[in-house]
């Protein structure tokens, strides 16, 4: 049994919670009396009588405005959960959802940041954390900007982490490895996880904090080998 004790007091923001990761873990956090705020395009998962939801496009201009606005309402909020992603099987020659992956997994994330780090370090205190994937490490050319979008979400969230933590903010980035929710598309899906199994390394992570966490460790380790591989063919071409 997990204890959520040292964070029921505090409202968690969770970006991304309407499917999914995001969903499990606004049900595991609901269910332990955590507040939650969460966002999405989509109404709550938890119906209109659960918790405060905004409705809200993360790729839009205004997205900034809206964390303001809701920084204001609702005063200090500690924690943030990112778990909002697209994804998009590259089918040439159409080449226009491709901006919109990097904007909705990579900028949008940068975004959110940048709204709530300034506050966090006059306080001295906050938690990002970031729901990344093994696949940033590879390359991909059925889905290049998914791969790329996560390879660009690692490094940035482990660098900041590097510059936060001094400063008494944290930022922890999970990589998962194939999660049973609707955004994977392979037909193969070796250890596979539950989104429950997922939410519940997002809630351990919310105690020990830790600049990365990779899940399932076998998977990330194939996957480093594979792009090993990879590397070597490019390198030698
Ligand atoms: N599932 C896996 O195998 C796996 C593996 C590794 C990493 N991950 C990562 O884990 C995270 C969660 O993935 P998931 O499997 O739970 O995906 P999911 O079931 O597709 O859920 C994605 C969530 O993101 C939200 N979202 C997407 N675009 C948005 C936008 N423009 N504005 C606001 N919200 C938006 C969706 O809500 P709306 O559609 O309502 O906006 C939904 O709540 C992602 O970062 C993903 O890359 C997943």
């Amino acid at each position: 049994m997990l204890s959520y004790n040292s964070f029921m007091k505090n409202s968690i923001l969770l970006i991304g919670n309407s499917d999914g990761i995001g969903a499990a873990v606004t049900r595991a956090l609901v269910a332990n009396g955590t507040r939650v705020i969460g966002l999405s395009r989509s109404p709550s998962p938890l119906g209109p009588h659960g918790p405060r939801h905004i409705v809200q496009d993360i790729a839009s201009p205004e997205y900034e405005e809206v964390l303001n606005t809701l920084l204001v309402e609702e005063g200090p909020i500690e924690t943030c959960i990112f778990c909002a992603a697209i994804g998009s099987e590259l089918q040439l020659p159409d080449l226009s959802q491709e901006a919109l992956v990097i904007e909705v997994n990579f900028t949008a994330m940068v975004r959110t940041l940048a709204t709530l780090v300034p506050g966090w370090l006059e306080q001295g205190q906050g938690h990002f954390i970031g729901l990344s994937s093994i696949a940033d490490d590879f390359y991909n050319a059925h889905a290049p900007s998914y791969t790329a979008s996560k390879a660009g979400f690692s490094n940035y969230l482990v660098s900041m982490g590097m510059k936060l933590r001094p400063h008494g903010v944290h930022v922890t980035n999970i990589r998962f490895g194939f999660v049973d929710t609707k955004l994977p598309k392979a037909s193969w899906k070796p250890l596979l996880m539950t989104a429950d199994q997922a939410a519940a390394t997002i809630i351990r992570c919310l105690e020990t904090k830790p600049i990365q966490h990779t899940v399932p460790k076998l998977a990330g380790a194939a996957v480093h080998l594979y792009r090993l591989a990879q590397s070597g063919r490019i390198w030698w071409r």
